[in-house]
C-alpha cells in the first residue's frame, strides 16, 4: 500500500510529465501535500447523487482520492446535505484537479513577492502552494462560505502558511489587502466582477474561469489598464462550481421536461454532435443563447439522447440520436424553440469560418463586460 509520500511523488511526476506542473511550481507541489487540506470526509457521484467516503472508514481509499488527478468534491449541498449525512445533490466545494491548478498557476504568471489574491479558497490547497512560493503575507483569499473560511484558516495556519483568509463575497474582492498583482478566481463567473480589475495595478494579470448556461470550460486570462478596465483572451479549458450568487439553475428532466405529449415535432439535418458536441462549437453556442442547459444521455446500442432544458421557463427540446442516421428527430416545447435557437447559433459559428476558442476576447469595464473575436473593435451581440 503506497503512503501519502509515494503518492504524492507519483502525481507531482505525472503533473510534470504531462507539461502542467512547470519547473518553477515543482518544489511547492513537493512542500505541500494534498492530503494536508482535503476534509476526511469527501463525496463522490453515484448517478445523480453524491455519497460521502469518510477517511475513518477506509485510510487507503481516501488517500488515493486524494492524489488521483481529479477534483474532490469536499462539500454539498452548502454543507447540509439534502439527506443529512448521507446523500447530497449539488457539489459546493471541491479540492480542483492538481492538473487544473498547476496549469493555472503557470498561466498566472506570479514570481515570488508579488501580492496575489485568490477567489474561492475552498480546501486552502491552492493559497498554501501560493504562499509557498510567493512568500509570507502575499496570498490574500476570499471565501464566501464561513464554515469552509474557517478550516482553511485553521489548517493553513497549522501548515506554517502565513495567508489571510477573508470570510466574504469574492465578487467584491478584497480592497484594504489591494492593490494585487495578480487575481486568481478559483470558481466561475458568467459576469466578471469589475472589482478585480479596479483592485489590480495597471499592467497585473487577472486569470478566471468563465461560463456560460450552456458551456462551463473557458479559462480567460486578463490584463488590467489604467482605466481599471481588463481584456482578456481563452487560453484555457477548464470547468469550475461557479460563484455563490451566479449558480443558475441545475436541469433536471424528471422536473423540466412535462407536457411530452404536445411537443412540437420536426426533424432536423446537421448531426446533433457536430452543433453541441465539440468545444469550439459549444463555446459560440453559449454565447448566444442564455439559460439553456445540455443533458445528454446514452443508451447501450450507441443511440442517445440530446435534451435542452431552459428550467427557469420550462422549455425543453430534445433529439434523438440513432448511429448512422441522416435525419434527427426533434421535440420542442414551451415559449421557446430551444433547439432553434441553438442551430441558429450553430450556423452563426459556421458562417463566422468555425473561430477557435483562442480566438475569443472578453472586456470587462466598471459598467458592464464585452465580447469580442480577435480584435476588440469586433463585438459580439449578446
Ligand atoms: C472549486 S472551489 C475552490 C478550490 C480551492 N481554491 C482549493 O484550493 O481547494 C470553489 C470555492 O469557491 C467558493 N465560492 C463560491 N462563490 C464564492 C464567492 N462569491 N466568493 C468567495 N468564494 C466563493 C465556494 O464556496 C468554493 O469553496
Amino acid at each position: 500500500m503506497a503512503g501519502a509520500t509515494e503518492l504524492s511523488a507519483r502525481l507531482i511526476e505525472s503533473l510534470a510529465d504531462a507539461g502542467a506542473l512547470t519547473p518553477d511550481w515543482r518544489p511547492a507541489f513537493k512542500a505541500v501535500p494534498r492530503h494536508r487540506f482535503v476534509p476526511d470526509t469527501v463525496w463522490i457521484e453515484d448517478g445523480d447523487r453524491l455519497v460521502p467516503v469518510r477517511r475513518a472508514d477506509d485510510e487507503a481509499a481516501w488517500l488515493e482520492l486524494c492524489y488521483a488527478n481529479e477534483a474532490r468534491i469536499t462539500q454539498v449541498d452548502d454543507g447540509v446535505p439534502a439527506e443529512p449525512g448521507q446523500v447530497g445533490h449539488e457539489i459546493t466545494s471541491s479540492a480542483s484537479r492538481p492538473g487544473v491548478v498547476a496549469s493555472m498557476l503557470a498561466a498566472l504568471d506570479a514570481e515570488p513577492g508579488l501580492n496575489v489574491l485568490e477567489i474561492g479558497t475552498g480546501t486552502g490547497w491552492n493559497a498554501a502552494l501560493l504562499a509557498e512560493r510567493l512568500g509570507a503575507g502575499r496570498v490574500t483569499s476570499v471565501e464566501v462560505d464561513p464554515v469552509l473560511a474557517d478550516r482553511a484558516r485553521h489548517v493553513l495556519r497549522n501548515a506554517g502558511h502565513q495567508v489571510t483568509v477573508t470570510t466574504g463575497d469574492g465578487v467584491l474582492g478584497h480592497p484594504e489587502r489591494g492593490p494585487f498583482d495578480r487575481v486568481i478566481a478559483t470558481v466561475a463567473a458568467d459576469r466578471v466582477p469589475p472589482a478585480w480589475a479596479a483592485q489590480t495595478r495597471p499592467g497585473g494579470r487577472v486569470l478566471v474561469p468563465w461560463a456560460t448556461d450552456f458551456h462551463n470550460g473557458a479559462l480567460v486570462s486578463f490584463t488590467v489598464n489604467r482605466d481599471a478596465t481588463m481584456r482578456g483572451r481563452i487560453v484555457g479549458n477548464v470547468a469550475f462550481m461557479r460563484l455563490r450568487d451566479q449558480r443558475g439553475k441545475r436541469p433536471r428532466l424528471a422536473r423540466d421536461v412535462r407536457e411530452v405529449s404536445n411537443a412540437r415535432r420536426s426533424f432536423t439535418e446537421p448531426h446533433p454532435y457536430d452543433v453541441v458536441g465539440e468545444y469550439d462549437v459549444s463555446l459560440a453556442v453559449g454565447l448566444k443563447v442564455p439559460r439553456c442547459k445540455l443533458v445528454v444521455q446514452h443508451q447501450d446500442d450507441g443511440a442517445y439522447t440530446v435534451w435542452l432544458v431552459d428550467p427557469w421557463s420550462g422549455s425543453w427540446a430534445s433529439l434523438e440520436v440513432e448511429p448512422g442516421a441522416e435525419k434527427f428527430p426533434v421535440r420542442q416545447s414551451g415559449d421557446r424553440d430551444l433547439w432553434q435557437e441553438v442551430e441558429d447559433a450553430y450556423h452563426w459559428w459556421d458562417d463566422l469560418d468555425r473561430p477557435t476558442a483562442d480566438r475569443w476576447g472578453l472586456t470587462v469595464t466598471p459598467q458592464d463586460q464585452h465580447v469580442w473575436l480577435d480584435a476588440e473593435a469586433n463585438r459580439i451581440d449578446r
